[in-house]
């Protein structure tokens, strides 16, 4: 068992990448805690872990709200009384070139994507900073490193989760809490699931390993960072993307 007895925050868990992540790390021997936008949703997907024989609880947590944030993290301290591990995950996409860009849908993936990765650190660093203990993990994407035709408001977005970790990396070092950003290439899920197929054969012509990734692939990573196994690496980036990008 990896993750015997840590807490793991998870937002926007309910399902996809965020999901598997928390799953992973429950069969680790963690305690995962499922935040996401609808507290049903958390409740059915802990529901499910929990039949498992892993150990889930569940919080409505809206990132884009500091004040919903700050209210969920003390409600999880008053019930369990710490956070280990810290995954923003929550992100969401409002494609389209950049000409034809709307001015919300600029605002409202830079305000989940970006700053509810910063209302999270924000609000979990401080219980991380009094407890000198504490592994965050920004789901970044290979097109924040890369760039992309027609996710101008999302590249900018997970380069700056990822620009993020490299700072706070630095911040908390000395407190013992490190904080990488896994950037994953293109994952099989809802997110992906809406694309076209004439797109999604054309992703898979630039990726290496020839197929998408599952999101058992990028959990895996998140794994390896959130455990001891990781205790000496901070402020990194890993790709999980099939060879996309090298660099
Ligand atoms: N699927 C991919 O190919 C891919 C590639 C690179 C990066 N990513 C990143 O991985 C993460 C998960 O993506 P996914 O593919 O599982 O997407 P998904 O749409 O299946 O899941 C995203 C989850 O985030 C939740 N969410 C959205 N806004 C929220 C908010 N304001 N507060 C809390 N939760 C919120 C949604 O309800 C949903 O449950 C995202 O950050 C995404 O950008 C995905």
């Amino acid at each position: 068992m990896r993750l015997e007895n840590e807490i793991a925050f998870v937002t926007g868990s309910a399902r996809g990448i965020g999901r598997e992540i928390a799953e992973t790390f429950a069969r680790e021997g963690a305690l995962v805690i499922i935040s996401d936008i609808k507290l049903e949703d958390c409740q059915a997907t802990a529901a499910e872990i929990a039949a498992k024989g892993y150990r889930a609880d569940a919080f409505a947590c809206n990132v884009t709200l500091s004040q919903d944030v700050d209210k969920t993290i003390d409600a999880i301290i008053e019930k369990h009384g710490r956070i280990d591990i810290l995954v923003n995950n929550a992100g969401i996409t409002r494609d389209g070139l950049f000409l034809r860009m709307k001015e919300d849908d600029w605002d409202a993936v830079i305000n989940v994507n970006l700053k509810g990765t910063f209302n999270a650190c924000k609000s979990v660093s401080r219980v991380m900073l009094k407890a000198r203990k504490g592994k965050i993990i920004n789901i970044g994407s290979v097109i924040g490193v890369m760039g992309n035709a027609g996710q101008a408001n999302y590249a900018a977005s997970k380069a700056g989760v990822i620009a993020l970790a490299k700072s706070l990396a630095r911040e908390f070092a000395s407190r013992n809490i490190t904080v990488n950003a896994v950037a994953p290439g293109y994952i099989k899920t809802a997110m992906t699931d809406k694309l076209s197929d004439e797109v999604k054969n054309k992703i898979l012509e630039a990726v290496p390993l020839g197929r998408m990734g599952l999101p058992q692939d990028v959990a895996n990573v998140c794994l390896f960072l959130a455990s001891k196994e990781a205790d000496y690496i901070t402020g990194q980036t890993v790709l999980v993307d099939g060879g996309m990008v090298t660099y």
